[in-house]
């Protein structure tokens, strides 16, 4: 599937400079405010709007550039979380939703929705140059590698290769990186940010690396940082990511939860975060505490109890 191989960790490890260029904008963006107050949650949602479109359709969308990190964006992810709530209970209604053109709903939004629909539209229509490109010419090495290539070149059928079905890839895989990713790296942040001595302890351990001439690090030197990984570990125990229950139907066998047994076919469903945060399994959960993942043995034992990007067979694609 074309979606698994261009997400795939060794592709991704191998255009890690899509991701440094992006936060090497961020770095320079926040070097030329200090002294000035500013919204880190947003100058992050602003680097992750930018890596998603650079990594996936081969072009930042530009919101590290401008003055207020086009926030909106972020705001408005945000902000539809009920909508998407309530389509999971009403599909019907969803699929209605997206028939209405963006044009239209554009002119009766207020400003901050003109800002996302516009980058909804943004996203489109590159989308579409790129499959227009992608099926009349041949790419060369100026040819930015793009999701929409790899769908051209691969052997899906040719009905998958027409806008409708590319527009809803593109869409649905920038859209599943965005709050998801923010949300993870604003919450670290914070909590990094408001404990001293975890700050100490994870500045200690960044100190230690070896970077390459160019002043990067590659990521598999970052994964070998216990203290690092620890770090984001905690953080994503404690986002929420998909704050709502992932729906399930096993149709060929019964289930067994304790004393249940819930028959095949039966929809099911589960909220990550409420396993996260079930003191039980977590003492003390809504505290950021990185050490429950310093310890190997424990790490490994949480196999079944620590699932922030769900597991089996819909398991993230961007994991
Ligand atoms: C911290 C970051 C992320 C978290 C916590 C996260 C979490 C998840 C979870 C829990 C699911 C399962 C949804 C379900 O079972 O219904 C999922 C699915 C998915 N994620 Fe992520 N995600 C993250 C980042 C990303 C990124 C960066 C991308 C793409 C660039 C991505 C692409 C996808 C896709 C395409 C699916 C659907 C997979 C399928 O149904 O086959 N995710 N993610």
């Amino acid at each position: 599937m074309p979606l698994n191989h261009y997400l795939s960790k060794a592709r991704v490890a191998s255009r890690q400079d899509v991701i440094v260029r992006n936060v090497d904008k961020l770095v320079a963006r926040l070097e030329g405010r200090v002294g000035t107050m500013t919204n880190l949650g947003a100058a992050v949602g602003a680097l992750v709007q930018d890596l998603q479109c650079d990594f996936i359709i081969g072009k930042a969308y530009g919101s590290l550039e401008r003055e207020d990190f086009n926030v909106a964006i972020a705001d408005m992810c945000q902000s539809v979380g009920f909508l998407w709530r309530f389509t999971k209970h009403f599909p019907r209604v969803g699929k209605a939703l997206k028939l209405i053109p963006l044009d239209f709903v554009s002119k009766l939004a207020n400003n901050d929705a003109k800002t996302f629909f516009a980058f909804l539209q943004g996203i489109d229509k590159e989308t579409e140059r790129l499959l227009t490109t992608a099926k009349t010419s041949s790419p060369n090495k100026d040819t930015p590698h793009t999701i929409v290539q790899e769908i051209v070149d691969s052997s899906l059928p040719p009905s998958d290769k027409e806008l409708p079905r590319v527009l809803n890839e593109v869409q649905t895989l920038v859209g599943a990186g965005l709050e998801t990713v923010s949300g993870v790296l604003r919450l670290m942040l914070y909590h990094v940010f408001n404990d001293a001595e975890i700050l100490q302890r994870l500045r200690a351990e960044l100190k230690t690396v070896n970077t390459s001439p160019a002043g990067t690090v590659d990521l598999k030197t970052l994964e070998q940082l216990p203290f690092l990984t620890a770090c984001i570990m905690e953080a994503m125990r404690l986002s929420p990511a998909l704050a709502s229950r992932m729906a399930r139907i096993v149709p060929d066998r019964d289930l067994y939860y304790e004393d249940w047994c819930i028959p095949a076919g039966t929809p099911v469903g589960m909220t990550t975060i409420w396993m996260h945060l079930d003191e039980k399994l977590y003492p003390e959960p809504h505290s950021f505490i990185p050490d429950r993942w310093t310890d190997m043995e424990k790490r490994r034992a949480s196999g079944k109890t620590y699932a922030p990007f769900s597991r089996g067979t819909r398991i993230c694609a961007g994991m």
